[in-house]
């Protein structure tokens, strides 16, 4: 069933030289999720974060860790991952040859598991693991950017995932990454999707605006 929407907005579009701030105005501000993209310039043309800068957040936030792992090799990351606090790890199927060996090893240090599909990937890539996961992650832009514009061919991928989670009977959170904003969201969560991430729309215009932006995701009025 489709829960309550929430808000994970991706700290990739904070200010990086007061990233501790950052993460405490948009906790105070309404966020549900703390989305952190994790890339490595290898699985993405792109380079971010790593476990330490995690760690270091962590005491900045009382809200769970949503982290979105860009990397490959990624099963020797995964302990230091949760170590760092991290309440949920998601993976993409391309990161390695035996994702339901990944799966079982974040769950085996006590984090949610996801999964996430790059806007290629069908949704068939999580057809026998929906018993082993909590989140399942679309990607409406190519991972590895910020600021780029929702591929419009994934709302028909959310449909599709939204049967296939209810049919479960399981509680997997549906989550949207890239391109989010106030002029879409409310098609995605139409769609079936019940967390909703943003970078730009989240950030944009600097923290007096963070509980604003957020409402306006939600669909409230800001
Ligand atoms: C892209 C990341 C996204 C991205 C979203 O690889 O996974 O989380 O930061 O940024 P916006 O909302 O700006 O598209
Ligand atoms: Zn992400």
């Amino acid at each position: 069933m489709q829960q309550q929407v929430r808000i994970s907005p991706s700290i990739l579009s904070a200010d990086f030289a007061k990233l501790g701030e950052e993460v405490r105005a948009i906790t105070e501000a309404g966020a549900d999720y703390i989305h952190i993209d994790v890339m490595d310039g290898h699985f993405v043309p792109n380079l971010t974060i790593g476990p330490s800068v995690i760690k270091a957040l962590r005491p900045h936030s009382d809200k769970p860790f949503d982290v979105h792992l860009m990397i490959s090799p990624v099963d020797p990351f995964i302990q230091a991952f949760a170590d760092a606090g991290a309440d949920i790890i998601t993976v993409h199927p391309e990161a390695g040859p035996h994702l339901h060996r990944t799966i079982q090893s974040i769950k085996a240090t006590g984090a949610k598991a996801g999964v996430s599909l790059n806007p290629a990937t069908p949704v068939e890539a999580v057809d026998f693991v929906l018993d082993d996961i909590d989140l399942i992650l679309v990607m409406s832009v190519n991972p590895g950017f910020g600021g780029q514009s929702f591929i419009d061919s994934q709302l028909a991928k959310i449909e599709r995932l939204r049967t296939m989670i209810d049919r479960s009977g399981r509680q997997i959170d549906l989550e949207v990454d890239g391109g989010v904003g106030a002029d879409n969201a409310a098609r995605v969560i139409a769609a079936g999707a019940d967390v909703l991430v943003a970078g730009t729309a989240a950030f944009k215009g600097g923290p007096a605006q963070y509980a604003g932006n957020i409402r306006q995701l939600r669909g409230l009025t800001a």
